[in-house]
């Protein structure tokens, strides 16, 4: 397993490019099954998750010519229903074929995706939103068979609570179901919005994007269409709490401010000078260390999940206490431990972080546990004194592009060694 090794202490300076969003492009590969001719697909991030998506898209017999950074994508005829438990296992996104092969060919097979380490992470939601339109749901084998027949009918689903994953596979589900689908207390996420309109770029009738209640009437087919995946919003975020962590000074280019406005804001507080453009956003500390930001995460437009643990290494190295409260998930506070193990003075209470900044970290050996939680602890090692050694890195692949590369241009010292 490859490592990463950190030797701290660089001021973060310069100017890099924000790559494509995983979490839009990963929903709009599986929404291709949806539509009957090919689509281009541009924008995305070269990263594992993104690799394993068209893989899962090939075995259902999908036509995918990737190149770069885009991919034409032909899903007019599947040759399987069904998503294999070898790459189900090794991304839980893969559940967003579901809705959309079961709205297509009335049947879909999926592995039933396990927990993580960051929570249980149930998906009954997806499925009772599904069994709404019609479908028969049983769980068998480790499992998840769908079935519809005679095709979904729309319905008026409530979700009682809010998931990205559930709106989305329910939301590709309801635009090839007979009738009109009304889906309450759904997500707002910029990547459902992203979603929607590529899908109604192929097609779809959606309204209320980007509100909590998504009203979509269903059409009889769907075509294909050019799309380009918007900016990795959490991959800004990373980078911008890296140069505040490090009192350093960045221009990030290829992003969006608008859809990042609870995150800069929380820099704002941290002391960041922070200026933006339509397409970019620029971060200064002055040469100053940051002030602690208290902090609960909750679905968008709160403050993301994702940026919580990059966050909390911020915290660590701030002037003053922070309160990091995490209501997302269970188990997201874990990368604490490893912080500690670096000097960190972070106590734990329930589901809250109580951090007390110090000065400055020390590097020592430290274990990535999931994708966020491995970035704060590139973060906490880039700021830190000495050398750090960040085990099991096949997490950080998962969801950050190059990421030695971006750091190193922007002036750490950081490399990669097989393990
Ligand atoms: C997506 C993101 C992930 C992010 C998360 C929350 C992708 C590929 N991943 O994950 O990076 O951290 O949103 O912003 O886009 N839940 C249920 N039942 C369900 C579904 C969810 O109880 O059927 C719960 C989950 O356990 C969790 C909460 O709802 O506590 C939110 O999860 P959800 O929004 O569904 O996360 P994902 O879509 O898996």
């Amino acid at each position: 397993m490859d490592k990463f090794i950190i030797q701290g202490g660089a001021r973060l300076e310069g100017e890099i490019r924000i790559s494509g969003s995983k979490n839009s492009g990963l929903p709009i590969l599986a929404a291709t099954i949806l539509a009957e001719g090919p689509s281009v697909i541009s924008n995305l991030p070269h990263l594992n998750d993104i690799t394993t998506m068209l893989a899962l898209l090939r075995s259902l017999g999908v036509k995918v010519n990737s190149e770069k950074s885009s991919a034409e994508i032909d899903a007019s005829r599947l040759t399987e229903l069904e998503a294999p438990y070898a790459l189900v296992k090794t991304m839980r996104a893969s559940i967003l074929v579901l809705g959309p092969m079961l709205a297509r060919y009335g049947e879909a097979n999926v592995s039933f995706p396990g927990g993580c380490a960051i929570g249980s992470r149930p998906v009954d939601i997806h499925l009772r939103g599904l069994e709404a339109m019609g479908a028969k749901i049983e769980v068998d084998g480790g499992y998840i068979r769908a079935t519809a027949p005679r095709g979904l009918k729309g319905t008026h689903f409530t979700m009682d609570k809010v998931t990205v994953g559930g709106t989305e596979n329910l939301m590709m589900a309801a635009a090839l179901a007979q009738g009109t689908t009304v889906l309450e207390n759904a997500a707002r996420e910029p990547e459902i919005v992203d979603l929607a309109r590529f899908m109604i770029a192929m097609g779809a009738k959606i309204e209320g994007v980007g509100s909590g209640r998504l009203e979509i009437n269903g059409v009889s087919r769907m075509q294909g269409c050019q799309y380009t995946v918007m900016p990795d919003r959490i991959e800004t975020g990373t980078y911008l709490t890296a140069a505040a962590a490090t009192a350093g000074k960045v221009k990030l280019l290829a992003t969006r401010a608008d859809i990042l406005e609870a995150v800069l804001d929380k820099l704002a507080e941290t002391g960041a000078h922070i200026e933006t453009g339509e397409d970019w956003i620029a971060l200064d500390m002055k040469g100053d260390r940051p002030r602690a930001v208290s902090l609960t995460t909750a679905p968008y437009p709160a403050f993301p999940t994702d940026m919580q643990a990059q966050f909390t290494a911020m915290n660590a190295v701030a002037m003053g206490e922070a309160r990091v409260s995490e209501t997302i998930f269970e188990n997201r506070l874990i990368q604490t431990h490893e912080l500690n193990r670096m000097g960190a003075q972070i106590r734990l209470d329930g589901n809250t972080a109580i951090i007390k900044g110090v000065p400055q970290l020390k590097g020592a050996p430290v274990m990535a546990s999931d994708l966020r939680a491995s970035a704060s602890l590139v973060i906490a090692a880039m700021a830190a004194r000495g050398q750090t050694v960040i085990d099991r890195i096949y997490h950080i692949d998962r969801g950050y592009e190059s990421i030695e590369e971006k750091f190193k241009v922007l002036g750490g010292h950081i490399r990669r060694v097989p393990g």
